[in-house]
């Protein structure tokens, strides 16, 4: 067998094709070494003692990859009440979670306050209701609007000016006189532009903005440089240059808090960053169809559980683990789905057969997090290699579970 067919088909010695047999398809898998990796490349880029790392959740929020990155001395990044429970409950500190909403009620900003997770607030409205009934007791971050057009789609671009994320810049005067009123500390200032950035330069302009707006608030604790950091998705793709970024983010940084005097915490909140390139989607080819100029692929998987290349044109590679070294062809690789569920137009697999094992790549990053119960289907399990043995980490769903909250009527 070749490296590359290798590489593949085995993470940390254990072979996926047995653990398919073992669990079923289809199946996320992921792979607890490359999540501590690419935790490690951060931590070696930005080798600063200032600096925190808070993972999103909301790439991958099974408990045992939480308690993974807790134990890598991580802290969490959560944008709804139910992300910030659920790290709790894998053993995150409340005092260690950035808490960013988009758009949610005052009821919700107050759980979060109860919790006792950090504010993120992207909200005049819901500052000035914290401000009323919480003064200077509730330390509050800003999310600013950072009017920079990035990300590697316009559905994952949100930090242009007519993006629904943040608060402009231009709105200085207005914080200013809320923050004054019912003196509210404002202990943080973060931007997110998007996601899928390669260009250093859309980080270093958003850090320009903070750093100006920064000057406006004496009582900063941190400065939050969201996230946004591309991965490679095919051979020879481009992806952030993180040492380049870090070299010139920390100078800028370093420089600002020489010159005001402070002494202030970095903050970067990755996602993708952190589990995109540990996961697998591994599915079975239910059958070949062949149309006049199209050999369709169908796989007993489809947008219901990974919706990143209907949704944002994103591309995974794939690959035939079954049949590594077959003389290769073009396909059409689709979903189940009754709708169009296009993974792949015109890709070149080795050989497929009935049965054949198909793996995507990055998967680990907005794979199962997004996945639903279109079609009634079912989620897939979830499995983490970890330490050299796959461990089952999330049951296949049931009839049961489609059904479990429908209530009955007699009609
Ligand atoms: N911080 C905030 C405030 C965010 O909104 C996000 C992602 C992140 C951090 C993490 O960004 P990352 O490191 O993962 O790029 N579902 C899309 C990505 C949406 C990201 C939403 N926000 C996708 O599959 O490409």
């Amino acid at each position: 067998m070749s490296e590359s067919t290798k590489s593949h088909r085995f993470i940390q010695n254990v072979d996926l094709l047995q653990v398919c047999e073992q669990f079923g398809t289809p199946l996320y898998v992921y792979d607890a070494d490359k999540i501590i990796e690419q935790i490690g490349k951060l931590r070696h880029a930005f080798d600063k003692p200032y600096v925190k790392f808070k993972y999103a959740a909301k790439a991958l929020t099974n408990q045992a990859i939480l308690k993974l990155i807790k134990k890598q001395g991580l802290g969490l990044d959560v944008v709804s009440i139910q992300e910030a429970r659920l790290g709790i409950k894998a053993g995150f500190e409340a005092s260690e979670i950035m808490y960013t909403p988009s758009g949610v009620s005052f009821e919700e900003v107050q759980e979060g306050i109860a919790l006792g997770v950090q504010l993120n607030l992207d909200n005049l409205m819901l500052l000035e209701d914290v401000g009323k009934a919480y003064g200077n007791t509730v330390p509050c971050c800003l999310r600013l609007n950072p009017n920079l057009m990035a990300g590697g789609n316009a559905n994952i671009s949100v930090g242009h000016s007519r993006s629904k994320f943040g608060i402009p810049a231009s709105r200085l005067t207005e914080i200013r006189k809320l923050v004054d009123t019912y003196n509210i500390h404002i202990n943080g200032l973060h931007i997110h532009t998007g996601s899928d950035i390669v260009d250093v330069d859309v980080f270093l302009a958003g850090a320009d903005l903070l750093f100006n707006m920064a000057t406006h608030f004496s009582d900063l604790q941190f400065i939050d440089f969201g996230s946004g950091f591309k991965v490679p998705y095919k051979p020879g793709d481009k992806s952030t240059e993180m040492k380049v970024l870090s070299e010139r983010l920390i100078e800028r940084f370093e420089l600002f808090c020489k010159t005001n005097d402070r002494q202030l915490e970095m903050w970067f909140e990755p996602g993708k960053f952190i589990v995109s390139e540990a996961g697998y989607l591994l599915a079975k080819v239910n059958v070949l169809k062949q149309n006049p100029g199209i050999t369709f692929v169908g796989l007993n998987t489809g947008l219901n559980h990974l919706i990143r290349p209907m949704m944002y044109n994103a591309h995974h590679e794939i690959a035939n683990l079954s049949n590594p070294d077959g003389p290769k062809q073009v396909y059409d690789v689709v979903g189940y789905i009754c709708e169009t569920d296009t993974f792949a137009s015109n890709y070149e697999l080795a050989e497929v057969r009935r049965n054949d094992i198909l793996a995507f790549r990055n998967a680990g990053a907005y794979g199962f997090s997004m996945s639903s119960n279109y079609n009634a289907r079912f989620r897939p399990a979830e499995v983490l290699i970890y330490q050299g043995k796959p461990h089952l980490i999330r049951k296949q769903e049931s009839l049961e579970d489609l059904l479990h909250n429908q209530i009955d009527i007699n009609l």
